[in-house]
């Protein structure tokens, strides 16, 4: 019952106050991968020029298979991190050849493909199919370890799968996109790596580390 007032304090909120962006409008399988890769290195106003003109040129994955890489490269061109947009292309041709251009609905498949990792694949599977997949990037392990005063280390590996198996328990069933991007948009908007905005947020009343004053302590992160 904590759990389903947390998910719906969560999700609301998000729902409310979420910025429009371009990945967010009905997205397909092949748009939430796009975005997801763009953001994981650049900020999301930074991406938004980069994401439409991209969506334009290549907006399915038979478009940008058969594109040449060095126009890839170009349209990537300002976002840096090239290596992104061609481990991209090499993924999404083998979709094509592969699953006849549908991304894969299945963490198995989904993990085979070149630079889709842990987050990538919890994003595709939780945003674009609805499945109740944990996609935990720093914005959540953030959000998590004060939400649960976890005292891991998130430098260390461990810790992104305590808090992956965490948000494994708590994600709703019924929406579970609105949910890990709820967390996501927390991350960005509300509980921030310095002074969080305690006072602003949905699920205060579920928060640990708010309870006992340790939300500028938490996450403990080592110097690597
Ligand atoms: N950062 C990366 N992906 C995001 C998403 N889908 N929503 C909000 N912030 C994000």
């Amino acid at each position: 019952l904590e759990i389903e007032e947390f998910q719906q304090d969560l999700i609301s909120w998000f729902l409310r106050v979420q910025r429009e962006l371009p990945w967010r409008q009905n997205p397909t399988p092949y748009q939430v991968w796009v975005s997801e890769i763009m953001l994981q290195q650049t900020r999301v106003d930074t991406v938004i020029p980069y994401y439409d003109r991209f969506m334009q040129k290549y907006p399915n994955p038979e478009a940008l298979a058969a594109a040449e890489e060095e126009d890839v490269l170009k349209t990537w061109e300002g976002l840096g991190y090239y290596s992104r947009a061609r481990n991209l292309q090499t993924a999404v041709r083998e979709v094509v050849s592969e699953y006849n251009g549908k991304v894969p609905d299945n963490a198995k498949e989904l993990g085979q493909l070149k630079g889709v990792g842990p987050y990538t694949k919890g994003a595709i599977l939780s945003i674009a199919y609805q499945q109740p997949e944990p996609a935990v990037d720093g914005n959540v392990m953030r959000v998590i370890s004060r939400i649960r005063k976890v005292e891991e280390d998130i430098a260390k590996p461990k810790a992104r799968k305590i808090i992956e198996g965490i948000v494994s328990d708590m994600i709703s069933a019924e929406d579970p996109s609105s949910f890990n991007q709820g967390l996501m948009e927390l991350g960005a908007l509300i509980c921030k790596p310095k002074n969080p905005l305690c006072d602003e947020c949905p699920v205060q009343a579920h928060c640990r580390a708010y309870k006992e004053d340790l939300q500028e302590m938490l996450p403990i992160k080592s110097r690597k």
